[in-house]
């Protein structure tokens, strides 16, 4: 997407992660999300601990990206990951440099977690 062209143009390695939504025996693969999650989770920690960077994009063109790599339609395309190496941030336009600079912010975990009900808030 366009928004993320700019911060991605100079980036060695795009990943792709997509999930297998059909088993091999062609039921319904339903840990696929869990599944491509997780692994998506141990390639970002991996990749951070070896000191590179790694955003995640869900905004990119998954009809152009499923077709230039001939992706079939039980693919599910979930999201990419950039991998790069961290560098001065002062090199961004004014608009990322103040996304990177900004300090992180982390939902409280009544937002996320559930008791009892969806949208009950675990305390
Ligand atoms: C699944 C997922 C999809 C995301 N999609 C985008 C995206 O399309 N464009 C973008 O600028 N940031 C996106 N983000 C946010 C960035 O990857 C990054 O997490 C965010 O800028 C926070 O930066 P930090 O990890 O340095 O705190 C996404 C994050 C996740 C987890």
């Amino acid at each position: 997407m366009p928004g993320n062209q700019k911060w991605n143009e100079n980036v060695p390695v795009l990943v792709a992660i997509a999930a297998a939504t059909v088993t091999p025996k062609g039921e319904s693969a339903k840990t696929a999300a869990y599944d491509t999650g997780a692994a998506a989770m141990a390639l970002v920690l991996q990749v951070h601990a070896l000191g590179l960077a790694t955003p995640q994009m869900g905004g990119f063109d998954r009809d152009v990206f499923r077709a230039a790599f001939s992706i079939h339609d039980d693919i599910q395309l979930i999201a990419m990951l950039a991998i790069g190496y961290f560098d001065d941030a002062s090199q961004l336009d004014e608009a990322l440099h103040e996304r990177e600079a900004a300090p992180r912010a982390r939902k409280p975990l009544g937002e996320t977690s559930f008791e009892g009900a969806w949208n009950k808030a675990f305390e």
